[in-house]
């Protein structure tokens, strides 16, 4: 393993003044999420908002907040939001000195990956994913030895030591895109199975897959969507390609978290349902008045580890701090960077 077993780290408790001053510096970004913070959150969320972003200026850090991160942290110290595409772009372009992920590790590993010269500082180790977690470095070695010379497309969502072992990397961004850059008739798709039959159904490409889900995406159904479209009138569905086959088929548009974004702001539905994290849901509500967001709550209790508190404490001490063993880090990396050389 490239790091040591992942540990919780508790929210700090000293909760910081709501003081008139900090109310005048964070009216504007009040003004953004007021639709989704009722007003009594908001003294809770200001005062570590004002902290964050004043610590950022003095350590010359960023903060890099996926999609699924709450509304306080996306709209509040978020620097740049997105997918994990779009993440690790950037986390490759930033000038800044220290990164702050907002996220889960694997993300913060990729960070890692792309500037082996910054700090990376994840603010709970144990924010972890599933899909993660299903797969190691010596499953990735077994499956080359049952299917010699066929290529290894690895999805961003794995760790450090599975990226060391595959050929490229892949994002539900560009995961169709990579399979096609190589040139080949097979390749393995790993780890999620949901997202190689997603690949599967759009490429000619033969894939080979793995057993790894999404706790969040694999418990929606086919069944869900028909339900809603029988309760609720024009109707838009949206997924994402880490849901089952069935919801795929059922719904009207999927795509990776970013793609979903872009696709309710440039059709700007009525009614839509996102088959995804629930923050995102509030994240574009703030920014899409006029479209009315159902809400099936799938929570990812790894993404909610990331809190404001935990966030400031890391900028306070500067930790806890992404490592990769070296050895590990130069074979991952590569696999990183072939990804972001397909455009
Ligand atoms: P994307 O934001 O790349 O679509 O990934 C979704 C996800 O589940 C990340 O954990
Ligand atoms: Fe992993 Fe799913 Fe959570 Fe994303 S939403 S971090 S894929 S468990």
């Amino acid at each position: 393993m490239s790091l040591a077993a992942p540990q919780s780290d508790a929210e700090p408790v000293a909760r910081l003044p709501f003081t008139p001053e900090v109310e005048a510096r964070t009216t504007a970004i009040y003004e953004r999420v007021k639709h989704v913070i009722p007003p009594f959150d908001w003294p809770g969320f200001a005062p570590e908002i004002d902290a964050i972003n004043r610590l950022k200026r003095e350590r010359n850090a960023i903060v890099l907040a996926h999609n699924y991160q709450t509304p306080e942290i996306y709209h509040g110290v978020a620097d740049i939001v997105g997918d994990s595409l779009a993440l690790a772009r950037m986390a490759a372009e930033t000038d800044a000195a220290v990164i702050v992920q907002a996220g889960v590790h694997f993300m913060a590993e990729t960070s890692k990956l792309t500037n082996p010269e910054k700090t990376v500082l994840m603010p709970d180790m144990a924010a972890g994913c599933s899909l993660a977690a299903s797969i190691t470095g010596a499953d990735v070695r077994a499956l080359r030895a049952a299917y010699p010379s066929v290529p290894v497309v690895t999805y961003v969502n794995t760790s450090a030591e599975v990226k060391a072992e595959s050929d490229i990397c892949c994002t539900s961004g560009n995961a169709i895109q990579i399979v096609e850059s190589l040139g080949v008739d097979r390749v393995i798709c790993l780890p999620d199975e949901y997202l190689a039959d997603y690949v599967a159904q759009r490429t000619s490409v033969k894939i080979i897959k793995w057993r790894g889900r999404c706790e969040v995406h694999e418990r929606f159904s086919g069944d869900d969507i028909r339900q809603y479209r029988g309760a609720i009138d024009k109707l838009v569905v949206v997924a994402h390609p880490e849901c089952p086959p069935d919801v795929i088929d059922a719904s009207d548009f999927a795509g990776s978290t970013a793609e979903m974004i872009a696709y309710v702001k440039a059709k700007r539905p009525e009614r839509v349902l996102l088959l995804t994290e629930c923050s995102m849901s509030d994240n574009i509500a703030a920014e899409t008045p006029g479209v009315e967001f159902m809400r099936p709550c799938g929570l990812c209790p790894h993404m909610k580890r990331i809190t404001l508190p935990k966030i400031r404490r890391a900028l306070e001490t500067m930790q806890p701090e992404v490592t990769i063993d070296p050895r590990i880090a130069v074979r991952a990396r590569a696999a990183v960077d072939r990804m972001l050389a397909v455009r």
